[in-house]
């Protein structure tokens, strides 16, 4: 089959290779073997590829095949499995940039696509959504007990997205107006405020303006907002942004480019605010439930018809993953790129439907 293969990190996304590698075999037994019809582009993709990722010392190390969201049809499950072959299944898993995948139905990240969604609808929400919804609204259940608290996001709250135009954040973006809450998004560019505002932002704010930090108070009755949710790692300005007692979640650094920043801890204390990581990928790996909680969660506000796809308009096949990890570093994506990779395997099965 066709693969996004990593032999070995590579210096510049340009020299990311397409090749043909062996189709993967059934060997664990929650294992379904899944016919990929769409992948998306993400930021840890670029960092995977270039090995620049915290999971790249250890969980993610060559050879291994990119991409970490797909959409697909259930090829073959095991008799026990909650899918049967013909369903179109979206999900997070290490090597969808590539035509076959096996996913360990057991580890909580694949789901079926709802019926009024196409699998590249699906994939432009992906798991990214259970991401947001992990780190913006979880407020009680198994994953809090066990994993330590999150930003627990309330009706009527303020929230401040940072990074509100891309995958995480569009999503985010919507989920923190399904909570109820005011948003004021971050962005970096006229067409993406339109886009931003049109998933339901209240306020945005672009990141090139100086003292940006101060117009987010203002927005927020002078006081600040209580919730910021960030994706880019501007954990300094994000401070600025809280109210005293608020609550700031860290969820990426789509921003450092690798150069995290160090921060002023005194800030901590004098606003008696809550720093909290949330890492979705780790809380997974130490158990699985936590995973199942979080998906449950978003695609409880999915189903209720809150959260729209939002896809970058660029159409990308397999071959054209190289330019889409390259577009996406040069911020010239907005919302999820989609890569096409057998639509017409999701035709036939939407026919039958
Ligand atoms: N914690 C977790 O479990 C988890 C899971 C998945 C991903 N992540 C992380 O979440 C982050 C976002 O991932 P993603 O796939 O949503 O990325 P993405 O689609 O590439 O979006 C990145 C966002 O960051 C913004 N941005 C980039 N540089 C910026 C700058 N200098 N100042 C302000 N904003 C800037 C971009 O806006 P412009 O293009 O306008 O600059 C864009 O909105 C990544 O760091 C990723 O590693 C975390």
């Amino acid at each position: 089959m066709r693969a996004v293969a990593i032999d070995e990190f590579v210096k510049d996304l340009a020299n990311v290779k397409v090749k043909d590698v062996p189709k993967p075999e059934i060997n664990r037994p929650n294992d379904l073997l899944v016919k990929i019809t769409h992948a998306s582009i993400t930021h840890v993709d670029t960092l995977y590829a270039l090995g620049h990722h915290q999971n790249n010392k250890r969980h993610v190390q060559p050879p291994f095949i990119l991409g970490n969201e797909f959409a697909g049809i259930v090829d073959a499950a095991p008799a026990h499995s909650c899918f049967r072959k013909g369903a179109r299944v979206f999900g997070g898993k290490l090597g969808s940039y590539a035509e076959w995948i096996c996913v360990d139905e057991s580890a909580g990240d694949v789901r079926e696509v709802p019926r009024d969604m196409t699998n590249a609808e699906a994939v432009a929400v992906g798991v990214s959504g259970a991401v947001s919804w992990g780190g913006l609204v979880k407020k009680v259940g198994f994953s809090v007990e066990r994993m330590g608290m999150r930003a627990q996001l309330k009706q009527g709250e303020w929230a401040l997205i940072l990074g509100a135009s891309g995958g995480l954040g569009a999503i985010a973006v919507q989920i923190a107006k399904a909570a109820g809450a005011k948003v004021i998004a971050v962005v970096g560019s006229k067409e993406k405020a339109e886009l931003v505002q049109s998933i339901g932002a209240d306020e945005v704010i672009d990141y090139h303006e100086p003292m940006w930090e101060d117009k987010v108070k203002s927005l927020a009755g002078g006081e600040g907002v209580h919730v910021v949710y960030d994706a880019i790692g501007a954990i300094e300005s994000g401070l600025k942004c809280l109210r005293y007692g608020g609550r700031l979640v860290i969820v990426g650094f789509a921003a450092r480019g690798g150069q995290i920043e160090d921060i002023k801890a005194n800030r901590i204390l004098l606003k008696g605010v809550s720093v909290i990581g949330y890492r979705f990928g780790e809380e997974g790996r130490r158990d699985p439930r936590t995973t199942k909680e979080a998906w449950d969660g978003f695609m409880e506000m999915v189903r209720a018809g809150k959260i729209k796809p939002v896809a970058w308009r660029e159409k990308y096949g397999l071959e054209d993953v190289p330019r889409a990890l390259l577009d996406l570093q040069a911020h010239r994506v907005a919302g999820r790129a989609v890569v096409t990779i057998d639509e017409g395997a999701e035709e036939g099965v939407r026919a039958r439907l």
